[in-house]
Parts: C-alpha cells; sequence; structure tokens
C-alpha cells in the first residue's frame, strides 16, 4: 500500500546513543539527515527500565533543531504530560495500556490536551495488543506508534506482528502518521513501508552504524 502523500520520516532513537556526547550524537545524526528525534521515557513501572525525564528533555531541545518524538513508557502519563510539553516535545505519545488512561474520557481529554499546544497527539501499542484497542480514538491521534519490540530496551529482535497492524491502520482509513518503533533496519524498515508506514524509529541500526548517514539513507532506499 502507498505511504499516502507523507514521505518517508526516519527518527532515530536517542536510547541507543553515547550520552558523554549528547550535544555531539544530536547534531551528527541530524547532519547525516535525521527528520525526527525519537525520545524514549521510561518509569521502571510501565517498562522493568528507567531512562529519563523531563530535564533531558530539555537539554535536548535546548541542543536538536528537528521535531521531538516523545513516546511515554509511563504508568499515568497523563500526569507528567504538561511537563513534558513545557520541555518541548513536538509530539507526545501515550500508551493505551497505561494505568490512568484505561478510562476512555482520561484518554481523550490526554489527546486533545496535546493537540491544543499545537503538538502532534500520539497512542502507541505493545506487541500484544490489537488495533481495536485504539480505534476509538483514531480521530484525535496524529500518529499511531506501533511497537515492534516489548518496550523497555533497545536492540531486540523485530516483531513481524506490527506489520500486520500497519496495513490494518491503513485498511481503517486512517490518514495520520503511522510510526514504528523497534528492531528496525534497512530490511524491516522496508517491510513495514511497504505496508503503509511513514516514520520509522531506530535505535541501534543507526547509532551503531559507522557511518549514520549511510544508515538513514538506507531505511528510505528499497535496495536493503
Ligand atoms: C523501546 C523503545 C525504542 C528503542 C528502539 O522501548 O521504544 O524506541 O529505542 O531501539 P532499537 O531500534 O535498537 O530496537
Ligand atoms: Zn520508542
Amino acid at each position: 500500500m502507498s505511504n499516502l502523500d507523507f514521505p518517508i520520516l526516519v527518527a532515530p532513537s536517542l536510547l541507543a546513543c553515547d550520552f558523554s556526547h549528547l550535544a555531539d550524537e544530536i547534531k551528527k545524526v541530524e547532519e547525516a539527515g535525521a527528520d525526527w528525534l525519537h525520545v524514549d521515557i521510561m518509569d521502571g513501572h510501565f517498562v522493568p527500565n528507567i531512562s529519563m525525564g523531563p530535564g533531558i528533555l530539555d537539554v535536548i531541545n535546548s541542543v536538536s533543531t528537528v521535531s521531538l518524538d516523545v513516546h511515554l513508557m509511563l504508568e499515568y502519563p497523563e500526569q507528567y504530560v504538561d511537563a513534558f510539553l513545557k520541555a518541548g516535545a513536538d509530539s507526545v505519545i501515550v500508551h493505551v495500556e497505561s494505568a490512568g488512561l484505561k478510562e476512555p474520557d482520561v484518554m481523550r481529554d490526554t489527546l486533545k490536551k496535546i493537540r491544543q499546544h499545537s503538538v502532534r497527539s500520539g497512542i502507541s501499542l505493545r506487541p500484544k495488543t490489537p488495533v481495536s484497542e485504539i480505534k476509538p480514538y483514531l480521530d484525535d491521534c496524529d500518529e499511531v506508534l506501533v511497537m515492534s519490540v516489548e518496550p523497555g530496551f533497545g536492540g531486540q529482535s523485530f516483531m513481524p506482528n506490527s506489520i500486520d497492524k500497519v496495513r490494518d491502520l491503513r485498511a481503517l482509513g486512517y490518514r495520520g502518521h503511522i510510526v514504528v518503533d523497534g528492531g528496525i533496519n534497512a530490511e524491516t524498515g522496508k517491510r513495514v513501508r511497504d505496508a503503509g508506514a511513514d516514520v520509522l524509529v531506530a535505535g541501534t541500526y543507526v547509532f551503531k552504524a559507522k557511518s549514520y548517514r549511510d544508515a538513514i539513507d538506507s531505511l528510505r532506499s528499497d535496495v536493503s
């Protein structure tokens, strides 16, 4: 299926960068053609890992010139949305499985609040969560982040059931961004693009590559 009118965008995940040189890594990956930067926020409850909070996002925002795609892997993310908006998020993505968002009104209000700040609203789903769970919210959602690994860690293997979810979302008529996150490389990237995804998140594949530019270019090209 075509990717509608969207160009393919690449969003390197900073989780895999060298944090002892964070500002240099951001500069390097932006010069190599990154369209967005993907920022993974983990609370040690929703996922068994802890990463960074709004203070670090603020630092990233002060250095970066591209759109910051902020993936909240948190319980009760609605309590932290303001802090991440203030720290410079250009999208705020919440998980449909998070405690706090089981109540449909809270989920809707959270997505609307994000949009009111002229920031992209996003919903993510774990590999085992069916697309039907997010269907009621698609009108309020600018991007769907399909997880192709269990959230929590970089460097895991791609789960192919994510491809069907991308296809299902386009078949439902969803015209927002479809972002795929986890285990993306040139080969898996092409598979999800062919299914209708338009944004590829890649951590390990970009930041462990000898050439960030070659890695990013390969995610957009048909040769793998
Ligand atoms: C995992 C994160 C991903 C991760 C991707 O919970 O959401 O963004 O950084 O890393 P790779 O590309 O290494 O699978
Ligand atoms: Zn992520």
